[in-house]
């Protein structure tokens, strides 16, 4: 399979487990580079379904090794019960996970300034997931963050600490929230960085060993092109570079390293969180909802939905080079009657044919949508490309020429069997 990125080519949630599940069968190691428990993947192995926050999806298969990369940040509390639920569920979770030393961790100090900096943004908040990401990058950025290699030392790790909750106790007070206790934060911190320093290593030299020996690597991005820092709806993105040169700082693997780049997308659009979806539309919304479908797997918050935007995907392919694509949820639009493609935006006499980097302009844009018809026929039981209704294939022909690249896979259902390889 070579060594292949996958990124979602839209705000998250575009179905990347799935995808990484199925790919996982041709690789030997899959590899996380950014993001953190704000990410929920989900995969489902029969009836089975499965949560993935922190860990690569490829645990899920037997004789896969995986890695939490040194861009990612750890929350270990949520690792160490992660990795439990995992075993509950008869998942092998030893000798198979590898967590880089150089990742930065997460803090209830983070989480708790996540929350209080959305109140004080009031009516301009983010929406985040409050899984402390933005402060724990910020951290990191500033250069005064705590990472996995200070936890797992028992004798660096106490001082490290105690200096760190002081600092951040005075500005929770000024925010007016409850300080936090340093011997209830230690105690909890100490107990998960025992639990996981076994799985503690240098990733670099184990993923550099790997290719070395030959391995195929799959590289699992976490959120979505537009909720990049660089390259998304900034302010309302993550902490994180979710495009594909993520994946590279993110593991200390090269780009030269790398041979190609897949693009998760839906069929329409979701995304979770405040910020411009251009092609959000209520009908569809209150159409996916009534199926029981498009609500988030960290917060189980409702997701906006909209119309497939080629503006923004074509965006997505520049941005991250992406070869191949992987549309999923197909199955959602089998009742509409007219499918909607926006392929371009307007603001006043102003058209754009690509995205504007000011979110109010964007925010402003109305999209100039081209129309196809609806095939009106389940595709779920679809095991081949022939046997998607024609009507169908045009629409994926439609979004992959207008997104410039090539249509790879095609998701009719969450399960593994539900899956064309076009
Ligand atoms: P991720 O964050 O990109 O991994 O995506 P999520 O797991 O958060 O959300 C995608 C949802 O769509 C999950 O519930 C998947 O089980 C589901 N899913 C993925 N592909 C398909 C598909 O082709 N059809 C249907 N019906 N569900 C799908
Ligand atoms: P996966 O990997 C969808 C969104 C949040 C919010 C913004 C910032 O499952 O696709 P954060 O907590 O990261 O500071 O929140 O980003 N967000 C996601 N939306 N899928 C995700 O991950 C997301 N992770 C963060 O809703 O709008
Ligand atoms: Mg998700």
């Amino acid at each position: 399979m070579a060594n292949t990125i996958l990124v979602g080519a839209q705000w998250g949630d575009e179905g990347k487990g799935k995808i990484i599940d199925v790919l996982t069968e041709q690789a030997d190691v899959v590899v996380r580079t950014q993001g953190g428990n704000n990410a929920g993947h989900t995969v489902y192995i029969g009836k089975k379904k499965y949560v993935l926050h922190l860990i690569p999806s490829g645990i899920l298969r037997k004789k896969k090794t995986c890695v939490i990369g040194n861009g990612v940040v750890v929350d270990p509390i949520g690792l160490v019960s992660e990795i439990e639920g995992l075993r509950k569920l008869g998942i092998k979770v030893n000798g198979n996970l590898f967590v880089s030393e150089t990742a930065h961790v997460v803090f209830p100090y983070h989480r708790e300034l996540d929350a209080q900096r959305e109140v004080l943004k009031g009516k301009n908040k983010i929406g985040t997931t409050k899984r402390g990401i933005g402060p724990a990058y910020g951290d990191k950025a500033a250069r005064v963050g705590l990472r996995v290699i200070d936890l797992v030392n028992t004798e660096r790790f106490e001082d490290k600490l105690a200096t760190k909750i002081k600092e951040n106790n005075e500005v929770l007070k000024a925010f007016g929230a409850k300080p936090l206790s340093f011997k209830q934060v230690y105690a909890a911190y100490r107990e998960a960085g025992d639990y996981l320093k076994p799985f503690v290593t240098n990733t670099v030299i184990f993923l550099h060993e790997a290719l070395r020996r030959g391995d195929d690597v799959l590289f699992e991005g976490a959120q979505g092109t537009f909720l990049d820092i660089d390259h998304g709806t900034y302010p309302y993105v993550t902490s994180s570079n979710t495009t594909s040169g993520g994946a590279c700082t993110g593991s200390g693997v090269a780009p030269n390293r790398m041979d190609r780049v897949v693009g998760v997308l839906k069929a329409y659009t979701t995304r979770v969180g405040e910020g411009p979806l251009p092609t959000e539309n209520a009908e569809i919304a209150d159409m996916l909802h009534a199926m029981g479908r498009e609500f988030g797997a960290t917060t189980g918050r409702a997701r906006r939905c909209g119309w497939f935007d080629s503006v923004a995907t074509r965006h997505a392919t520049m941005v991250n080079g992406i070869d191949d694509l992987a549309v999923t949820n197909i199955d959602g639009l089998d009742t509409v009657e007219t499918i909607k493609v926006c392929i371009g935006y307007r603001d006043g006499k102003k058209k754009y044919d690509y995205m504007p980097n000011d979110v109010e302009v964007l925010a402003r844009c109305e999209p100039v949508y081209a129309e196809f018809p609806g095939w009106r026929t389940p595709t779920h039981n679809a095991r081949s490309w022939k046997q998607l209704p024609p009507k169908c294939r045009e629409y994926l022909k439609a979004i992959a020429e207008l997104t410039e690249a090539k249509l790879f896979i095609a998701s009719v259902g969450p399960g593994r069997e539900q899956t064309i390889f076009v």
